[in-house]
C-alpha cells in the first residue's frame, strides 16, 4: 500500500534553528519520515515577505537544510528541498490567489500580528498573501497531513477551504489536507520570558537556545534561565512557567516523563536541575552541530543533494500544476 503524503517546512530566517524548532518540528519530522512519503521544504520564498539581506539569504537557506539533515531527516528517503528551486510554488500561489476572498485573507490572525509588529509602511502585499503561498506549498504535493504548530492551524484551514473550492469549481485537482497539530507539551518558551514562545525571530536572544551555539554558551543560557523562588522542581505551567519549560526541554532531550523528572529532582535545588538540563541539551546538540559544520564544509555536495531533491519535488509539483492550468483553461 502507498504511504500517505506529508508536507512541512521552515523559513530560513536565522543562521541557526532554535530548540523549539528542534523539539516542535525536527524531532517529529525525523520520526514521521518512516511512516509517510514526506516532503520537507526550506521555504525561502516565505522568508522574503519581510525585510531580509539578499547577501546572506542563500547561506541561511543552506544552513537550514544542513540542520534538517544533521537532525536526522534523510535526503535519500524524504524529499528535502528548497522551495524557490521549484517554480510551481509561485505559479500555483497566483492561481489560488484568484479564488481567495480579500476578506478571507484579511482574517488571518498571523498577518494581523505581524503587520502590527512591522508597521503599515513595512508590510508588503507578499506578507498578506503568505497563507496563499503556504496553501500552494501543501496542495502541490497532494499532501494528506501537515504537521504544524497551533499558530499555523488557521492557514491549514484556509488551505482546506481553497482546495475544496477549487475542486468544486474546476474539478478535482487537490487532496484536502489535515493539520497534524503538535502537542501543547512540545511548545517551548523563551528562557528569559517563559510565557512567550521561543522564536528564531525574537528581538533579543538571551533566552533562545540555538542549535548551533557553542556548548558553553548553551549551558550558560540554561543556568541563567528565569525560574521562581520556591525551589521545587514541579510541573505547573501557570505558577511555575520557567521551571516547567526547562522540564519539557529535559523530557524531550532524555525521553523521560514529567513525573519521573519530578522524582529525580525531589529535594534538590534548581542549580542541580539546571546543570542536568544543560548537560542533556549539550549532549543532544553536540553531534548535530558537528554534523552541520561538516555538511557546510562541502557546500558543493550539499547543493547537489538539494538539486537532486528539488528534481524529485518538481516532478510531483509539475504534475499538479499542469492539471490545474488545464482545468482553469490556461
Ligand atoms: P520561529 O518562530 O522560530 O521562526 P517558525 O514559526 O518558523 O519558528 O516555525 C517552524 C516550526 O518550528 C513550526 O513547525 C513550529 O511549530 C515549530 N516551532 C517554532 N517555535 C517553536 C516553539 N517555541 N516550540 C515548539 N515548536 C516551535
Ligand atoms: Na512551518
Amino acid at each position: 500500500t502507498e504511504k500517505a503524503r506529508l508536507y512541512s517546512g521552515m523559513q530560513p530566517s536565522a543562521d541557526s534553528l532554535q530548540i523549539g524548532n528542534y523539539i516542535g518540528a525536527l524531532m517529529q519530522w525525523r520520526d514521521l519520515q518512516d511512516s509517510y512519503d514526506a516532503f520537507f521544504s526550506v521555504v525561502d520564498l516565505h522568508a522574503i515577505t519581510v525585510a531580509q539581506d539578499p547577501k546572506i539569504l542563500a547561506e541561511k537557506t543552506r544552513r537550514t537544510a544542513a540542520q534538517y539533515i544533521a537532525a536526522g531527516i534523510k535526503p535519500a528517503k524524504s524529499t528535502l528541498y528548497v522551495q524557490s528551486h521549484v517554480s510551481a510554488h509561485a505559479e500555483l500561489a497566483w492561481i489560488l490567489s484568484t479564488i481567495t476572498g480579500f476578506g478571507e485573507a484579511g482574517r488571518m490572525t498571523q498577518f494581523k500580528d505581524k503587520s502590527q509588529r512591522y508597521g503599515a509602511d513595512s508590510t508588503s502585499v507578499g506578507l498578506f498573501t503568505y497563507p496563499v503561498l503556504m496553501a500552494a506549498d501543501i496542495l502541490l504535493y497532494q499532501a494528506n497531513v501537515v504537521p504544524v504548530g497551533d499558530d499555523q492551524k488557521q492557514h491549514v484551514e484556509l488551505t482546506r477551504d481553497l482546495a475544496e473550492r477549487f475542486n468544486s469549481r474546476f474539478g478535482e485537482a487537490f487532496t484536502v489536507p489535515n493539520a497534524m497539530i503538535q502537542q501543547d507539551t512540545a511548545r517551548i518558551y523563551d528562557l528569559q520570558n517563559p510565557t512567550s514562545k521561543m522564536s528564531k525571530s525574537a528581538e533579543t536572544d538571551a533566552g533562545v537556545l540555538w542549535l548551533l551555539d557553542e556548548p558553553s554558551k548553551t549551558a550558560k543560557k540554561i543556568m541563567r534561565a528565569v525560574t521562581d523562588n520556591d525551589g521545587v522542581v514541579k510541573y505547573d505551567r501557570e505558577e511555575k512557567p520557567g521551571v516547567s519549560n526547562l522540564m519539557v526541554i529535559y523530557a524531550a532531550m532524555t525521553g523521560r516523563q514529567i513525573p519521573a523528572i519530578e522524582d529525580e529532582f525531589a529535594g534538590r535545588g534548581y542549580g542541580d536541575f539546571k546543570k542536568a538540563v544543560a548537560e542533556a541539551v549539550v549532549n543532544e546538540f553536540g553531534p548535530v552541530r558537528e554534523n552541520v559544520l561538516e555538511l557546510l564544509d562541502d557546500p558543493a555536495e550539499l547543493d547537489r543533494v538539494l538539486a537532486r531533491n528539488a528534481d524529485k519535488a518538481e516532478e510531483v509539483a509539475t504534475k499538479t500544476l499542469t492539471d490545474v492550468y488545464d482545468k482553469v483553461g490556461l
